[in-house]
């Protein structure tokens, strides 16, 4: 199986990558769905929406901060940093994520597609401010502030900078992703359960237009009925395999 995913990748002109919170798990990051997604005894599927921040915006912003400091302590792991060489090798075209944890660029991803925002962003509720917590170095601040954020522009509430379940993913992305995958002849699926759209059109839209599908994750998922190969492994392992014989095949 190994084998055969390595070929078709070696083979191919352009494949792309299509990953979910499992390719995070292995450096720590909680998966959404599943046992280890509980967080206080809340779904986050039930906090990550905009009627739980109207209703409570205490609770979602302390399962955010929960989140960014749990992410800002995790390190990419060999899944991140195999799709990194691919890259360089040039077989891989693109990297679209689900993840908002900023990992694949930790990894040094050159301009990894974030089809449901980033945990780092913050931004208003209101007006268009909004700011990379990262970038200007006010990450701890922030976390330590007790208060719920304020927009320091009008006042009004900020918010994560992420996609919730019911709002609409960001134009340019989502566009450029489903352009992607009309390209592509080649997805490499890692980690997601594939039950989220329209992120979950993108390996179909690769099948459609005859691509091969190759997906990697411990269980059986949605996309799983499409794949041309299934590596039922983790994604640090499976990855550390495929990249060791990518690199002989090419
Ligand atoms: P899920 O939590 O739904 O699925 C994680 C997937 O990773 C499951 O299929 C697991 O079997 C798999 N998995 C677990 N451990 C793994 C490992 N070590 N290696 C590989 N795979 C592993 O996460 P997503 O599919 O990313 O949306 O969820 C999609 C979207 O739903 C998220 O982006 C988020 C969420 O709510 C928004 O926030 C809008
Ligand atoms: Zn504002």
């Amino acid at each position: 199986m190994i084998e055969e995913a390595a070929k078709l990748l070696a083979r191919s002109r352009f494949a792309i990558a299509f990953t979910g919170a499992g390719i995070s798990a292995e450096s720590g990051v909680p998966t959404f769905r599943g046992f280890n997604g509980l967080w206080k005894k809340h779904r986050p599927e039930e906090l990550a929406t905009p009627e739980a921040f109207k209703r409570d915006p205490y609770l979602v912003w302390e399962f955010y901060k929960w989140r960014i400091d749990l992410i800002r302590k995790a390190k990419p792991n060999k899944a991140h940093r195999a799709l990194t060489e691919l890259e360089e090798m040039g077989i891989l075209k693109a990297v679209i994520t689900q993840n908002v944890d900023d990992l694949h660029r930790e990894a040094g991803t050159r301009n990894p597609i974030e089809l449901h925002g980033n945990i780092f962003r913050v931004r208003c509720t209101s007006c268009d401010y909004r700011e990379d917590l990262k970038e200007t170095g006010r990450l701890d601040e922030f976390l330590a502030q007790k208060d719920l954020p304020r927009c320091p522009r009008c006042g009004s509430l900020l918010r994560p900078d992420v996609v919730w379940f019911g709002e609409p993913l960001p134009r340019k992305a989502i566009e450029e992703a489903f352009r992607l995958a009309e390209r592509a002849d080649l997805v490499l699926v890692i980690g997601t359960s594939g039950v989220v759209y329209p992120a979950a059109y993108i390996p179909q839209i690769v099948k459609e237009t005859g691509g091969k599908v190759i997906e990697i994750n411990p269980d059986e998922s949605g996309i799983t009925p499409i794949a041309d190969v299934f590596l039922r492994c983790s994604a640090g392992e499976a990855m550390e395999k495929l990249i060791e014989r990518v690199r002989r095949l090419i």
